[in-house]
């Protein structure tokens, strides 16, 4: 019995050890939080409505600016005070605004996916559109893998992930086709890619079946996805780099935006006269072309340099390679916009499109896009590169390693 009481004693003992341990814990932090942290100047005014009152007071008043301007001078700070609002402890920033740091490469990927997504299925939900551009990124990592069909490879993930997308690919289909038979017509997108597809018959009248669509979708996805987010990014990297450059495009950009009214759109003229800016676009995919080479295969014997190549055998161009030629390119790496001005270079020899019958048919909306959001951003920032240097992977497109982060400076902080 009294081992008993001594155990139970001894349990008691240490449990109260361990529940003062706790507490002391919680104690201490509290206060070395009060103590050390450097925390704003400010008061959390009342207990619980802290400084609310004072708050809305402000903009009942019809000066809702008031409560920051009086703490503003009560507390000699211009960036920041703190207060208590609605029950929450809170800090008030009143300085300039911040310099906006983002990386460049996947916020340009949600950009284009996500107008693809828009212009070729009107697909307006982010979260149906960022699933998707999840599952894309899985099947371009496989694109160019080693076909290992096992658990873990890039070649397997990327089989399942194209079933995935295939699946909500197939049901985007059938809804636009059903709402189509059903006239649904107030509701229904008629402009865009998958309402042509589904509707416009080939020369003897026969409609595209419904995998020949998704199949299609899905090349358009998948062809327009990084190579335009790489020609984005890599005119984004030289900008920043060439400050003499950036403010002839500015210039362009500027003269284009006065001529227009408030809130009207760009229209086909303005993008004719971004010729600078398109020279520019041209120079970056020629030193970085998003599409460094494709495959092509012989469907005869044929001869190259001398060279016998039988049927059958696949071959491979580079782009890189035509575009780094002194030979085509004087001085090839050194970044000038001049070359394609005027004649340009010789036909063939700047191919980040390809060339001849397989060439890239995204080419004008490319442009499009490119040009566009080069006009939004070129005419509201400036921007430098936080990691200057930044590598270049080619995983197979060039890719900054980190995702080339940029500080965005706006045009109007500064005005
Ligand atoms: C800067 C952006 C782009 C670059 C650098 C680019 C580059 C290329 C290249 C090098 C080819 C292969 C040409 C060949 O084999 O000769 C190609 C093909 C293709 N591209 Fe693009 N592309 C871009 C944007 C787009 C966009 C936005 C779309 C769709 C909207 C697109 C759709 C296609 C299609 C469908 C093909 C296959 C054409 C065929 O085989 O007949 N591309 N692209």
């Amino acid at each position: 019995m009294a081992a008993l009481l001594m155990i139970l004693f001894a349990a008691a003992l240490i449990l109260l050890i361990v529940v003062v341990l706790v507490l002391v814990n919680i104690i201490i932090r509290k206060i070395t939080r009060k103590v050390y942290l450097n925390l704003p100047p400010g008061s959390y005014g009342w207990p619980i409505v802290g400084e609310t009152l004072e708050f809305l007071g402000a903009g009942l008043d019809g000066t809702p600016e008031k409560f920051i301007k009086d703490r503003k001078e009560k507390y000699k700070s211009p960036q920041v005070f703190k207060t208590s609002l609605m029950g929450e402890h809170m800090a008030v920033l009143c300085g300039t605004a911040g310099k906006e740091e983002v990386k460049v490469f996947p916020t340009i990927k949600s950009y284009t996916f996500e107008l693809a997504c828009r212009l070729f299925m009107s697909l307006e939900d982010p979260v149906q559109i960022s699933n998707l551009a999840s599952l894309f990124n899985i099947f371009l990592k496989g694109i160019i893998s080693i076909h290992f069909n096992f658990p873990g490879t890039r070649f397997y993930n990327a089989k399942k992930a194209t079933s995935a997308i295939k699946n909500q690919l197939e049901k985007i289909v059938r809804q636009r086709r059903a709402a189509l038979e059903q006239n649904k017509m107030f509701n229904v997108p008629h402009k865009d890619l998958l309402s042509h597809l589904l509707v416009t018959p080939d020369e003897n009248g026969k409609f595209m079946s419904e995998s020949v669509i998704v199949n299609n979708i899905l090349m358009l996805l998948f062809a327009g996805h990084d190579t335009s987010s790489v020609a984005i990014t890599m005119v984004m990297k030289n900008l920043a780099q060439l400050p003499q450059i950036y403010d002839k495009v500015l210039r362009e950009q500027n003269e284009i935006a006065t001529s227009k009214g408030a809130g009207e759109f760009l229209q086909w003229e303005d993008i004719q006269k971004m010729r600078y800016s398109w020279n520019v676009v041209c120079e970056a995919t020629r030193i970085s072309p998003p599409v460094t080479g494709a495959f092509r295969e012989a469907l005869t014997d044929i001869s190259y340099a001398g060279y016998h190549i039988p049927k059958g055998w696949k071959l491979y161009w580079s782009s890189s390679l035509t575009h780094g030629d002194p030979s085509l390119f004087e001085d090839p790496t050194n970044f000038d916009p001049s070359r394609f001005e005027g004649a340009g270079p010789a036909p063939f020899s700047y191919v980040p499109f390809g060339g001849g019958p397989r060439m890239c048919l995204g080419k004008e909306f490319a442009r499009l896009e490119i040009l566009i959001f080069l006009h939004n951003i070129v005419t509201r920032f400036r921007w430098d590169l936080v990691i200057p240097g930044e590598k270049i992977a080619y995983d197979p497109m060039p890719i900054p390693v980190e995702g080339l982060p940029i500080r965005l400076h706006s045009h109007s902080a500064h005005a």
